[in-house]
């Protein structure tokens, strides 16, 4: 449905009856999407990013940060086992690394395809005839935030990057026929609730398969240490109105929100989101790949996630999706 900019607006700002909110985008989604909740299993193949996003304990400029790649072998047996414990789409995400060309990444999208699962890529920015080489490898989804649709606030986060470039970008991942995941961090420092309506707007207007939102968490290893960061409730207000607007979307219950409330990814499920992306990352990867703060489940095993997360959301009264789980329009 369409709501007003200025009522979008009211309803981030509305802490006292947010319990509505949340009963509203609940029903929304259950309508749409129905009790099922999608699993996807991520993978975190490589810690090295040449980019420099203020926010990320991955920039090219955290020095403290222990970097690693995983090998083709060990990506490919990740997926593996994965699809073993029942995940029916891989996500592959890593850091801008160019090692990761589209040779590379095409031999290991082809051998995770025989798995029979879905994968949605997720490693930034790339020249058209790479995302298309993806694509024909077998490569089904994409999944890149725009952060944020405020210009300036972008072009200060994210120096020697175009806002502008990553726009073009989510257009011809469109334009190859990949279902398209983006999304953007709640609490940036100057961002501001308008400017949160306006990227609900724009993810609308785009007409994205999958949105993710989440809090910004600050890093002690990066410029912005010492700022606020954002709060769960309005993350969660951000996502509610997000199911409102886009009703049939894929919404995952952000790992960010779990970090900031150890029961955060069930209350997302309970406003609105019907996916959760547990990490398959395995050993000591899992600590090293860290955007913020807190990660959760840095020490348990791919194993003990899917259980845990399965349990709870059976305990909510939810069950869990079969298929692919693809955006499924209505
Ligand atoms: N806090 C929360 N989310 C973050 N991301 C990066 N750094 C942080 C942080 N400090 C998010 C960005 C990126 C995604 C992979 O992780 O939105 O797109
Ligand atoms: Fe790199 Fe992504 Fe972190 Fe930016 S947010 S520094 S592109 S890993
Ligand atoms: Fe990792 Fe619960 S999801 S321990």
């Amino acid at each position: 449905m369409s709501i007003e900019k200025s009522e979008i607006v009211r309803l981030l700002a509305d802490e006292e009856n947010q319990q509505k909110l949340f009963a509203w985008a609940d029903s929304v989604r259950k309508e749409n999407v129905g009790d099922e909740v999608q699993l996807r299993g991520l993978i975190e193949f490589s810690s090295i990013c040449r980019n420099n996003c203020l926010y990320c304990g991955l920039r090219a400029g955290n020095t403290k940060a222990h970097r690693y790649r995983m090998s083709e072998e060990e990506i490919i047996e990740t997926a593996r086992r994965a699809s073993e414990l029942g995940f029916r789409t891989i996500v592959m995400q890593s850091g801008e690394d160019p090692y990761f060309n589209a040779g590379r990444m095409c031999r290991i999208i082809r051998e995770i395809k025989k798995f029979d699962v879905a994968i949605t890529l997720s490693i930034g920015e790339r020249a058209f005839d790479e995302y298309k080489a993806f694509r024909e490898a077998g490569a089904d989804r994409y999944l890149m935030r725009i952060e944020t649709t405020d210009r300036d606030l972008y072009h200060r986060l994210d120096p020697g990057m175009s806002w502008e470039n990553r726009y073009n970008c989510l257009m011809a991942i469109r334009e190859l026929g990949y279902e398209l995941g983006s999304g953007i961090m709640v609490g940036l420092p100057g961002q501001t609730l308008e400017s949160i309506a306006d990227d609900l707007l724009f993810l609308k207007e785009i007409g994205v398969d999958m949105a993710g939102i989440g809090p910004f968490i600050p890093n002690p290893d990066t410029p912005l240490a010492d700022e606020k960061g954002g709060s769960l409730d309005l993350s969660l207000r951000t996502m509610a109105l997000m199911r409102i607007l886009l009703p049939d979307i894929n919404i995952p219950a952000t790992t960010a929100m779990e970090t900031l409330h150890p029961d955060g990814r069930m209350l997302a499920l309970k406003a609105g989101a019907n996916v959760v992306m547990p990490n398959v990352t395995e050993g000591e990867y899992r600590r090293l790949y860290e955007l913020y703060p807190g990660k959760i489940c840095v020490n348990d095993s791919p194993a003990h996630c899917r259980s845990c997360i399965g349990l709870r959301i059976k305990m909510i009264g939810r069950s869990i999706g079969t298929g692919y789980g693809g955006h499924k329009k209505s």
